[in-house]
């Protein structure tokens, strides 16, 4: 493709030479969404002539897709925008370009903000708008400093091109999917609801012809994502209403794909229907990221999470009654404001009665703008700081043991990349884990039975013992 306006802050050549050399490096932070959207913004930007890097050192434009969620996230960006202006003071020292955007959740909170702070960026653009990135980098090439955080009237997702199944094939047998974005949950913590925006849903078309087009392109197992993501609605077919079972269920018929996950799931919108889905898909994973951020009932409340914690452990007990096998993931906030020693030890009581296979945790973070900033009785640093360390050790704790429990298993794993030794491959158990095995008759793609042998820090070791 030619772009028009390349001629006018390039310093030789055509537009259409300039066009096919330039390259683009993308940062990306934060969440999975962001992981999807950083691909989707490669392939923007190769309808416009560019392709993606891995070495910043040779990209013509340097793209963040940031994370607002905690502080630290958003500082990381600022301390990279820093390193970032040096570079480009150097280059454009050799009368050479190099643009700078922010994107991302960072954009869409601050923007005007981003300009001031960072003389060096070109464009700032938030995740609604996307679609409209090979536009502002134009017109910034023109000279404008451009800012595109308003919600876009159109769907993003009707505008930004299909990736390119070669490209599908390049980025391996797992792919992302979002279907779902934005939050109306106004947990009192969070700035998703603001940085992301109202909840909305694909449509199921939009949906099915993108697990399609996977599926043809060789991937084998999809993650479909969304801030809330079994918030999920639409309409089948004929019309009725669907939520993510259904929705589950029909991707379940899409021929090639052997195995979906999703991902995130708020305790109060899974359903009758989501939980059926476990039960009776053998491609949905046994696997469950449904976080609960604190045991406390009256943290919980201060939290805006509505629900107790009785509520949830209820909850869990259906799933695993349906599916015994389900290993169970969750997110932690310890230290938000008011929580005392009781309400954290309620946290410790929760973990102990729900063992987790895996989870995340992290200090509360004051975020400008939410509820919780306007709370009083913050907790001391190195109270939050001995809470996180106690309650990351009983994490890890049932990490472990769910681990070695799985030694003498005999499981199916999709083989992912290849590994460290020559034919060893690094393939992905049903509860998420790495799991490294010798195949040397089977390849990426390949879902092969194995028992486990052994565990590592971070991983399983595996023989293989079928195809
Ligand atoms: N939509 C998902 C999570 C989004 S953010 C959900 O509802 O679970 C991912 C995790 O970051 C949250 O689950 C929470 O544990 C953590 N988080 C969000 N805001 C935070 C804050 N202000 N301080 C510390 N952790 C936070
Ligand atoms: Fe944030 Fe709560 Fe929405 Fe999750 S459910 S994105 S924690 S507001
Ligand atoms: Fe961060 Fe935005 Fe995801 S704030 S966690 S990148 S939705």
């Amino acid at each position: 493709m030619t772009d028009q306006t390349a001629s006018l802050s390039a310093p030789v050549a055509t537009g259409e030479a300039i066009a096919n050399t330039r390259k683009v490096f993308i940062k990306t932070y934060g969440c999975q969404m962001n992981v999807y959207d950083s691909t989707r913004m490669g392939d923007a930007l190769s309808s416009e002539g560019y392709v993606t890097t891995g070495t910043l050192e040779e990209a013509d434009l340097v793209l963040l897709n940031t994370c607002h969620i905690r502080e630290k996230a958003a500082e990381k960006v600022y301390s990279a925008l820093g390193r970032l202006r040096e570079m480009k003071k150097a280059r454009n020292a050799q009368g050479q370009e190099l643009m700078i955007g922010v994107a991302g959740c960072v954009a869409q909170a601050e923007g005007e903000e981003i300009l001031r702070r960072a003389p060096a960026v070109d464009v700032v653009i938030g995740p609604q708008t996307y679609h409209r990135l090979p536009q502002a980098l134009r017109r910034a090439r023109a000279g404008e400093r451009v800012i595109e955080t308003e919600y876009a009237v159109e769907d993003k997702f009707e505008h930004l091109p299909p990736t390119e199944k070669k490209v599908i094939r390049s980025r391996g047998v797992t792919a992302f999917l979002t279907v779902q974005e934005g939050c109306d949950k106004f947990c009192t913590f969070c700035v998703v609801p603001y940085t992301r925006g109202s909840e909305v849903s694909r449509p199921l078309q939009q949906i099915i012809d993108e697990a399609t087009r996977l599926a043809e392109s060789g991937v084998r197992e999809v993650t479909l994502l969304g801030q809330n993501v079994n918030a999920w609605h639409g309409n089948g077919p004929n019309g009725e209403s669907w939520g993510l079972g259904d929705l589950l269920y029909r991707l379940a018929e899409v021929p090639g794909l052997a195995r979906l996950r999703y991902t995130t799931s708020h305790p109060r919108d899974m359903d009758d229907r989501l939980i059926e889905a476990h039960r009776d898909l053998r491609q949905l994973m046994p696997y469950l990221h449904l976080p609960v951020q604190a045991g406390s009932d009256r943290i919980l409340k201060a939290m805006n999470r509505r629900h107790t914690a009785d509520e949830y452990i209820r909850l869990i007990e259906r799933i695993r009654g349906v599916r015994p096998d389900i290993a169970l993931s969750g997110d932690f906030i310890v230290g938000f404001p008011g929580e005392t020693d009781e309400d954290f030890e309620a946290t410790m009581r929760l973990i102990e009665r729900v063992n987790y296979a895996q989870a995340f945790s992290f200090k509360y973070s004051v975020r400008p703008g939410t509820p919780g900033a306007e709370l009083g009785f913050h907790v001391a640093e190195e109270v939050k700081a001995e809470r996180l360390e106690r309650l990351q050790a009983l994490l890890l704790k049932q990490q472990h043991e769910f681990a070695e429990a799985c030694v003498g298993k005999t499981i199916d794993i999709l083989l992912e990349k290849p590994g460290r030794m020559p034919g060893q491959l690094i393939g992905r158990s049903p509860w998420l884990q790495s799991v490294n095995v010798d195949a040397k008759s089977s390849q990426i793609g390949d879902i092969i039975s194995v028992r486990i042998i052994g565990t590592g820090p971070n991983s399983l070791f595996a023989e293989q013992t079928g195809s």
